[in-house]
């Protein structure tokens, strides 16, 4: 095992610097950037930067490398598809990987009912067709999305995402006819029911069907419920148990559609292909994007096959379902399945979770541990009987980790996410949580003098 991390210079160092500044020059400053850290090479859990150092990375390029970086069958597999074909509309013409995905895809979907695939190149393009096909499909208008949701940052997938002011600020008027309500955040559940997760997932359900549906939002004119079933950006947040399973007899109730969306969740992250099988629940559409093209850009919406009936034209895009993207998620699919690595995330998950909540325990800042599989989330406090979000103290121990050299990054405002590739090896998720407990302690120790 190599000795990792290693920092040899303090990031960011001199070439990592150069970079940054010719970055600055010439590329919008609307990304989200982290920190600076600049990116020379990654190989399976480990980030190499342009200086010579080297990370464990706890973000799997924001739950997107699955399966690791580079991984030989994947590249393989796209080393293979490069040279016979890269590119040839699949929306105008046809091909095989695509076909060869969705014939994988409509088998590991929840559910039993006989599914189609459409494919994007993105979560947002995902989304988007999402809510263009469930509009189409019932000839109704409103959407109803949750706070806290992050669905993407085209117009529509905008228009539903709704984790931070700045993702909407100065963007209106958005795409009408979305009607945001709570989700039950247990933790901090907007109904005050203080960690009682029954409770607050039917004062959640109540909501949606007393105050919403029966007061002013017409349940025949609703297509669809869109919802996350772990949120992502809102700050890795688990619903209770029947809260998904509410949703849908409110949906069954007043023939609305279930929206789920996997991009984040989904592949095998939180240790089953997709996060709703969790909840036993069938979603009608699922959106899933980031790893589904391990690494090369891909997003698919899958939809019951009854639903999927949109005619030629209504829905496209050029290089959605690039052939080297699907070999490639093919690809990866099959890694999933040959290394066992729903499994691993489930254990290993159970194992760093059994971790952190020993640390909450002790510590004076971590609030809240929470997760499924290896989609763990930290909530940092300033007080724990206020609860008061620690911001700072995430932000903190973020950028700690990382000059120790450990790829953290954080969701919501002060939540660390730990979301490895699947196939870290033990050892190293163990030197990674290792280092992440000790900058909580010195930032805790540093903020309570
Ligand atoms: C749950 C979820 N949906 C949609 C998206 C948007 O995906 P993309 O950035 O590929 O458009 C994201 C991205 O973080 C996400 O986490």
């Amino acid at each position: 095992m190599e000795e990792v991390p290693k920092i040899v210079v303090t990031p960011p160092g001199p070439n990592a610097r150069r970079l940054l500044r010719r970055d600055e020059k010439v590329i919008s400053p609307s990304y989200v950037r982290f920190y600076p850290l600049v990116v020379d090479r990654a190989e399976g859990s480990l980030i190499y930067d342009v200086d010579g150092n080297i990370y464990i990375d706890l973000n799997a390029g924001i739950c997107v490398m699955n399966v690791g970086h580079g991984h030989p069958k994947v590249i393989e597999a796209a080393k293979k598809q490069m040279e016979k074909l890269v590119h040839y509309s699949n929306t105008d013409f046809y091909y095989e990987p695509s076909i060869s995905l969705a014939e994988k895809l409509v088998k590991i979907a929840p559910g039993n009912s006989s599914k189609k695939v459409y494919y994007g190149n993105s979560g947002a393009e995902a989304i988007e067709a999402s809510i263009k096909l469930a509009r189409w499909y019932k000839r109704r208008q409103y959407i109803i999305a949750f706070i806290g949701a992050f669905h993407g940052r085209t117009y529509g997938a905008m228009s539903l995402t709704a984790s931070k002011p700045v993702q909407r600020k100065y963007f209106g008027p958005l795409v009408p006819g979305v009607i945001h309500v709570p989700y039950p955040y247990v933790y901090r559940c907007p109904f005050g029911s203080k960690d009682d997760p029954e409770e607050c997932s039917q004062r959640t359900l109540a909501f949606i069907e007393d105050w919403v549906l029966k007061r002013y939002v017409p349940p025949e004119e609703v297509a669809a419920i869109v919802f996350e079933p772990i949120q992502g950006e809102g700050g890795y947040v688990v619903p209770p148990d029947s809260f998904i399973p509410g949703l849908k007899k409110i949906a069954d109730e007043h023939d609305i559609l279930l929206i789920d969306d996997e991009v984040q969740a989904g592949m095998g992250r939180t240790g089953k292909w997709w996060a709703i099988e969790h909840f036993g629940v069938e979603p009608d559409i699922m959106a899933s994007a980031k790893a589904l093209g391990a690494g090369f850009p891909l997003g698919a919406m899958i939809a019951k096959e009854k639903i999927m009936v949109w005619e030629g034209g209504s829905h496209a895009s050029t290089f959605g379902g690039n052939p080297v993207s699907c070999a490639a998620g093919l690809a990866a699919i099959e890694v999933i399945e040959k290394e066992g690595l729903l499994e691993r995330a489930k254990n290993l998950g159970e194992k760093v979770m059994k971790r952190l909540n020993e640390l909450k325990e002790r510590s004076k800042i971590v609030g809240d541990v929470r997760g499924k599989g290896l989609m763990i989330g930290v909530e940092l406090v300033k007080d724990k009987r206020t609860r008061e979000p620690g911001i700072e103290e995430a932000n903190e121990v973020m950028i700690r980790s990382w000059k120790a050299g450990v790829a953290i990054i954080t969701a919501g405002r002060n939540v660390l996410r730990i979301a490895p590739p699947l196939n870290i090896p033990e050892e190293y998720l163990d030197r990674a949580i290792d280092i992440v407990e000790s900058k909580i302690k010195e930032v805790e120790s540093l903020f309570s003098t």
